[in-house]
């Protein structure tokens, strides 16, 4: 099977903070999760560069706005490669391989009669580059939503998408598909938004000047932002050796911007006469310290803390923190460190961290650093039974659902630790064939919980291998969730604890 996962592409005129580094990091964890299942996978990320922003950033800075872009699209690509993050390319909007496509496409439909030119009037939100619906308006008070300044009415010739064509299409769509616009509240929203009706939506805006992708044949006219960044799903993949990835599987985002990815993008792939995306997912927002991040507050967790959690408590530890307390499903999470730093602690050192330690310590105390031959599969049914809650909750996104059937496992045999007192066995001579089975049914789950934790911590999961003496890189994951893959007779690597406590 194939897997094609994306993330919205950034805006280059921002510094990466959290919450880019959340959507990231969940659809590396999709990715990596799907490599195991021996998936062919294509994992997309990228920068979204046409934004009149960048021409006035760049000016501010005595650049023209490529080499702003430049220089931000590099903070972009060098954050994600120090995050380990395993994405196949990165697209930006003013490549050239990206330009030609959306002018292809906007081509096809300005001939198939999707696009039209026509006179549009309306409030326009200069900080969100869009147009605010009156009705939307009056609500926001004539306000941007976003950053509180006032919209401003503008008039323009514009080009038009069809958009209203596709409406009942789109609805029978979302009805027919519940899977298709997740979570569910949000797939309610948008269906209920599309019943109030549908406009077709300028596509266009005059005099941007050099900096953007020229309507085809009316060099008056740029293509606007947004048609343009939700082309690069396509365009990245519409070549000759990558056309098996479309369509998409699932394009990542958060909430925000829900209504481009669900309604706009599935209408334009529909004129085009292009595959759908099997699914849109939206997850919530990161908030920070108990409030929403803001430009005014000046509380976004930005690189520079993000570098300081990474370096004092490992990049695994981080991505488990994300995955486990992000706000995946509708509602939204809340980053605290005080948070973090307890579930470090606790779930990572305490539990996981110090069962496999332990097992592994008593392996090389009691028996030499062999691995012992079992007469009993103690945990086998609990490992399965583990296995197979996470691995539904993983195909179903469900990243933290899928923890917690690992935390599970892991009280589970911290539990058996307990339960079998090993360490009374070994002082016990006649208890050794007892002994032996203990220790391996520990040693096995450890390796159970390797291969389980390796798309979110994948460290961590070369590590525990690496202590069980077993190569680092993880097979397929159907072989791997088997009983009794860790082999009797097999020497252990060199120990050390997974997660060093902190204060
Ligand atoms: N350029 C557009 C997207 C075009 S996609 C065709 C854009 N860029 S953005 O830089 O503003 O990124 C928005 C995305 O960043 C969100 O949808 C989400 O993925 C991520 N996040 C930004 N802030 C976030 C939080 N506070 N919490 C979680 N994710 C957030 O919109």
């Amino acid at each position: 099977m194939k897997f094609y996962v994306t993330t919205p592409i950034y805006y280059v005129n921002d510094r990466p903070h959290i919450g880019h580094v959340y959507t990231t990091t969940i659809a590396d964890i999709a990715a990596r999760y799907h490599r195991l299942c021996g998936d062919d996978v294509f994992f997309l990320t990228g920068t979204d560069e046409h934004a009149a922003k960048v021409v006035d950033s760049a000016r501010e800075r005595g650049l023209t706005p490529q080499q702003w872009a430049d220089q931000n699209a590099a903070v972009f690509q060098e954050t994600f490669r120090k995050l380990g993050i395993s994405n196949d390319d990165f697209i930006r909007t003013s490549q050239d391989r990206h330009k030609t496509k959306v002018q292809q496409y906007v081509g096809e439909l300005l001939k198939s009669g999707d696009v039209y030119l026509g006179e549009y009037e309306g409030w326009y939100d200069a900080g969100q580059e869009e147009y605010v619906p009156e009705n939307k308006a009056k609500e926001y008070e004539y306000k941007s939503p976003i950053n509180g300044k006032p919209l401003v009415r503008k008039t323009e010739k514009n080009y038009f998408f069809r958009l209203s064509k596709y409406a009942d299409t789109l609805l029978q769509k979302m009805e027919a598909e519940p899977k298709f616009v997740q979570p569910e509240v949000r797939r309610n929203e948008v269906m209920n938004r599309i019943r109030e009706g549908l406009n077709d939506v300028p596509i266009s805006r005059t005099g941007a000047g050099e900096w953007g992708i020229q309507v085809p044949g009316d060099p008056g006219h740029v293509i606007y932002v947004w048609v343009d960044a939700l082309i690069n799903y396509l365009s990245t993949v519409d070549t000759d050796e990558r056309r098996q990835w479309w369509p998409a599987d699932v394009h990542l985002m958060a909430k925000d911007i829900l209504w481009f990815h669900a309604v706009i993008w599935p209408a334009l792939l529909l004129a085009l006469k292009r595959e759908l995306p099997r699914q849109v997912y939206a997850h919530g927002f990161w908030i920070a310290e108990g409030q929403k991040m803001s430009k005014s507050l000046g509380n976004f967790i930005e690189l520079e803390k993000i570098d300081r959690y990474v370096a004092e408590y490992g990049l695994d530890a981080f991505r488990y923190f994300l995955a486990a307390y992000g706000p995946l499903g509708a509602n939204d999470s809340d980053f605290a460190e005080a948070k973090f730093v307890s579930v470090y602690n606790s779930e990572l050192a305490n539990d996981l961290g110090n069962l496999v330690n332990r097992s592994l310590t008593m392996i090389q105390r009691y028996r030499g650093g062999m691995v012992p031959r079992a007469a009993a599969e103690d945990l086998r049914a609990e490992c399965e039974r583990a296995s197979a809650a996470y691995r539904a909750a993983m195909d179903a996104l469900d990243l933290s659902g899928a923890l917690e059937a690992v935390r599970a496992l892991v009280v589970r045999a911290n539990r058996y630790v307990e339960e079998t007192a090993p360490f009374k066995l070994a002082k016990q001579p006649e208890q050794a064939t007892r002994l032996d089975t203990v220790l391996y049914n520990l040693a096995e789950t450890s390796r159970w919980l390797g291969v389980m934790i390796a798309p979110v911590m994948p460290q961590i999961a070369e590590n525990i291998r690496a202590q069980l003496g077993l190569s680092a890189r993880v097979g397929r994951i159907g072989e791997e969730l088997r009983w009794g893959g860790l082999a009797a007779g097999g020497r252990l690597g060199a120990l050390a604890p997974l997660f060093p406590r902190k204060i």
